[in-house]
């Protein structure tokens, strides 16, 4: 069963962030589904790298919108996101170090992480970027 289903609610109404976030959401199940299966550490490890990365890609699509259209809320948008980005080195290392519980805790606080940023942080911005034609 994937970890986190695309529902409308998290819609923020502008389709190119959508995809992105479908493709997140993607990512994480993958990852949680080669947590069940039992794969290997390597395996975990390079879908992890996979999700690190892509956050990173998206979050700097989404700061670079912030910029160009002068989105007032942006400072502490942007301390979110810097501040996922410095726990995943840590959520790695926990990840590949502990047992399944550890590993189990480490998915439910990415669910958990994701799901509230888009529903509260992102949504805030929905919008103000819409009216900006940002589609
Ligand atoms: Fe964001
Ligand atoms: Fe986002």
């Amino acid at each position: 069963m994937p970890l986190i289903q695309w529902n409308n609610e998290l819609s923020v109404g502008i389709a190119s962030i959508d995809e992105q976030h479908k493709e997140l959401i993607n990512i994480l199940n993958t990852l949680n589904d080669a947590l069940e299966e039992g794969q290997a550490s390597q395996m975990l490890a390079e879908i992890f790298d996979g999700l690190a990365a892509y956050t990173v890609k998206h979050f700097g699509y989404e700061e670079a919108l912030f910029a160009l259209h002068g989105y007032s809320e942006s400072q502490a948008h942007k301390n979110e996101h810097s501040a996922l980005i410095n726990q995943v080195q840590v959520l790695r290392q926990k990840m590949l170090d502990g047992d399944f519980i550890i590993c189990i805790e480490v998915m439910a606080f990415l669910k958990e992480w994701l799901t509230h940023h888009i529903l509260i942080t992102d949504k805030a911005y929905s919008q103000f970027l819409v009216d900006k034609g940002v589609v």
